[in-house]
């Protein structure tokens, strides 16, 4: 009986955290988006402060890699999915102005892969500013410190 009990109770705990990263299933997916969202931008930064040397292609490679993510996270904001993370409750009281952050974003990002296609590479630099403030914008409001 003893022995059954030590064997039991260890498996609970495991079944038990496997249900609760089920609940967060939403959370893991927009964070593994946003990390790589985080990746590609901290490149375009770089070059765009002179940080690491600039290179059309890779800049424009990685533009419009952002340009297809900034469509992604989105979809992981499901009902009752804020628990453990960062992300505040304000975002299901205002829906529509997170999701008008979130469109703003995705504008910026698009403006951002046209304008690494065409080269104008002041252009392109001041646009990672304006994508950059879209971020801010939104975990400002939006992501827990
Ligand atoms: C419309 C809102 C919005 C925009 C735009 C946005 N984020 Fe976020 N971001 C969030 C929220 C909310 C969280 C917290 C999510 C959570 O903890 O579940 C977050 C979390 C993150 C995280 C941490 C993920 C983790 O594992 O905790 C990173 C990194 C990140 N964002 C990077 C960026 C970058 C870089 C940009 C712009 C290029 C950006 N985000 C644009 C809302 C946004």
């Amino acid at each position: 009986m003893k022995l059954r009990a030590l064997f039991i109770l260890p498996l609970a705990v495991v079944l038990l955290s496997a249900c609760s990263q089920g609940r967060n299933e939403a959370a893991s997916y927009r964070h593994a988006i946003f990390h790589v969202i985080a990746w590609h931008f901290g490149t375009l930064g770089a070059m765009a402060k002179g940080e690491q040397p600039f290179d059309q292609a890779t800049f424009e490679k990685k533009a419009n890699i952002l340009a297809e993510l900034s469509t992604l996270p989105w979809e992981g904001f499901q009902p009752d999915s804020a628990e453990g993370s960062d992300a505040k409750p304000a975002i299901w009281e205002n829906r529509a102005d997170f999701d008008s952050k979130a469109e703003t974003f995705q504008n910026e990002a698009r403006t951002l892969a046209r304008l690494a296609g065409e080269g104008d590479q002041q252009a392109m630099f001041s646009q990672v500013g304006e994508v950059g403030k879209a971020c801010k914008a939104c975990h400002q409001e939006y992501r827990k410190d």
